[in-house]
């Protein structure tokens, strides 16, 4: 049974307004994906490391890429879970083949809190991903930018990648989303009835979204290096 790692890198990242997509902005003298496919390619467990681009990425021949056995999948969708669908589909990989899915946009993960993640689902039947407790009183907006009512906090994760399923599963999964409204595999999961394991993450593996998270990532990395 193998460890397949596959990034969704197929997003156009309007929310973050660059010209080019947030995964290719320079880091440390790479693109910021660079960083998060260089740290799995690093990870003992991992068999087999895809990226899915879009057919009509622009960007990713102009970058040198060194990172051994990577697999280039031109394959996005109009969505996340449709790229990542399209990217199982073309691995074609056995029933019970574990698919550890991250984000191309979470460059600061480490290989340990990647093994973390592996370790701790080695033995679970369905399989799960990082997340991090709340750690802020949460409100729900009403109308006008007022607060409508306070949520408890207890139990609220914030869900991050990676996210390790069974091949077949995740597949099964993944088809369900018709519309494109599920954000990561965990909720594909969660509609076909399983519950996914929840595994304590890092606060530094956070999603590269807006222009103010490019500094922090370039400070995180560029202490890494010291
Ligand atoms: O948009 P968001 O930040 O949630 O995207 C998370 C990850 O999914 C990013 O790495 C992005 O490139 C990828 N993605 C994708 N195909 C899409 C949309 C997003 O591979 N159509």
């Amino acid at each position: 049974m193998s460890v397949i790692a596959l990034v969704p890198a197929a997003g156009s990242g309007s929310r973050f307004g660059a010209p080019s997509p947030k995964q290719y902005l320079q880091l440390e003298g790479r693109p910021l994906m660079w960083h998060t496919l260089s740290t799995l390619s690093q990870v003992p467990e991992i068999d087999r490391l895809a990226v899915v681009i879009s057919p009509a990425d622009e960007w990713f021949d102009d970058f040198e890429w060194d990172i051994p056995n990577l697999e280039v999948l031109r394959v996005g969708g109009a969505s996340r879970a449709a790229s990542v669908a399209a990217g199982l589909a073309t691995l074609a990989p056995a029933p019970d083949d574990w698919v550890l899915v991250h984000d191309a946009a979470r460059c600061c993960v480490t290989p340990a809190l990647v093994t973390r993640l592996i370790g701790a689902l080695a033995d679970d039947e369905v399989g799960g991903l990082l997340a991090l407790p709340v750690a802020d009183t949460v409100k729900r907006a009403g109308e006008g930018g007022r607060v409508e009512r306070t949520l408890a906090r207890d139990g609220l994760w914030l869900a991050q990648t990676p996210q390790m399923f069974r091949a077949a599963r995740l597949a099964r999964a993944l088809a369900l989303d018709g519309k494109g409204a599920v954000t990561d595999e965990a909720s594909a999961i969660e509609m076909l009835g399983f519950a996914p394991r929840l595994v304590e993450g890092d606060a530094q593996n956070f999603k590269v979204t807006y222009p103010r998270d490019l500094a922090l990532a370039r400070a995180i990395l560029a202490a890494r290096k010291q």
